[in-house]
């Protein structure tokens, strides 16, 4: 069995996936020795045959299976060597390139997506540019109504007469929300929404978040425990105290506006504590209307929804005191109050780590 040996002694000495190819083609391609002794089976006699047939059956069969483990090799071969080369060091130091920060407004999103991750909510999105349907009259807010004067709207040119919007609050990713989702429903909206004000407390773009539950036998009940767990984890304290004033909204009934105790600390209110109050969040039931609006059935499913200022809990949280600063992109200040990338908010770690 020569042709065997040496065959199999080329395959294993392949230095290459190239040359490995030429010895695979001069062993089993239509003009290779293996090939050759399969053609020959057909002139022998079937005694021959029944002796050679069996033993040319069995060396393709092995130069097969020695091909395949070369291959196998050389390909992890190249794999590792590829690697090696692309290696990249990522502990490095980077030497002297400025150093970014994360901005407090993107620090607060980040702690309010994980203390609401841990109560169940995802995150939902909406659009900027919001039509006038979504921004207010599926809200129950109707053309006539003085809310929309009370947004200071920045109107865009629509087409087919429909007039578009700078969304001026979170609240239409609740519609879209329901359009979209079937529930139980849990969600949280951050985002940039814009009213036409400016002054140390209203800049033009500012940011807000909804929170939205839609399920079966929801109370206020509901609203206030979910309110307060997320302001004592959000704040890190338990000491805060929170009053729920009757308020109006047009897309909750009854609606309430949240305040929360404040304290003097070192010549500074913080929050937490009895001394004062201070209005942080908007929130109500969920309005039977604005259900039927998005397709759902009112008698069957219930809800609460709220709203409150990202900016005004980083003001409040790490304080700040004039929201224009926020958005000037000062680098003293965002070096100042800028956060590291590397101090990820975890439930664990603390979330305003
Ligand atoms: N969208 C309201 C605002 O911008 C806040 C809010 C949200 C109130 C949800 C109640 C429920 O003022």
């Amino acid at each position: 069995m020569d042709d065997a040996s040496t065959l199999l002694d080329r395959i294993i000495a392949a230095p290459d996936l190239a040359s490995l190819e030429a010895v695979r083609v001069s062993a089993l391609g239509k003009s290779g020795e293996i090939t050759a002794l399969l053609k020959s089976l057909g002139g022998m006699t079937s005694d021959q045959r029944a002796v050679e047939g069996p033993r040319i059956h069995a060396l393709r069969e092995r130069v097969t299976d020695a091909l395949a483990a070369r291959k196998d090799e050389l390909e992890g071969a190249q794999l590792e060597a590829r690697l090696a080369t692309e290696r990249l060091d990522l502990s490095l130091p980077a030497g002297d390139v400025p150093q970014g920060s994360v901005h407090p407004v993107s620090q607060v999103m980040d702690e309010l997506a994980e203390i609401f991750a841990d109560l169940g909510f995802a995150v939902a999105e909406g659009p900027e540019i919001e039509d006038d349907w979504h921004n207010f009259t599926a809200l129950n807010i109707p053309e006539t109504h003085p809310a929309r004067a009370m947004h200071d709207t920045f109107y865009l040119a629509g087409e087919h007469d429909r007039p578009m919007v700078l969304r001026t609050h979170t609240s239409p990713v609740q519609i879209r929300t329901m359009m979209s989702q079937k529930p139980p429903i849990r969600i949280i909206a951050p985002g940039r929404v814009y009213r036409s004000d400016s002054d140390a407390t209203h800049t033009p773009m500012f940011h807000q978040i909804e929170g939205l539950v839609i399920d079966k036998g929801i109370t206020m009940g509901h609203l206030k425990w979910t309110l307060e767990t997320f302001l004592k984890a959000f704040f890190e304290r338990d000491d805060i105290v929170l009053r729920l004033r009757p308020s109006y909204f047009p897309f909750t009934e009854p609606s309430a506006e949240v305040d929360v105790g404040w304290s003097m600390e070192k010549g500074r209110r913080v929050i937490g504590g009895s001394d004062g109050w201070m209005e942080v969040l908007g929130s109500g039931m969920v309005h039977p209307r604005v259900i039927a609006a998005c397709g759902l059935d009112p008698d069957e499913w219930q809800g609460f929804a709220f709203g409150t200022g990202v900016d005004r809990l980083a003001m409040l949280k790490y304080g700040m005191d004039d929201l224009r600063a926020f958005f000037d992109g000062d680098l003293r200040w965002l070096r100042h109050y800028g956060f590291s990338a590397l101090d990820v908010p975890t439930l664990s770690g603390g979330v305003g780590a």
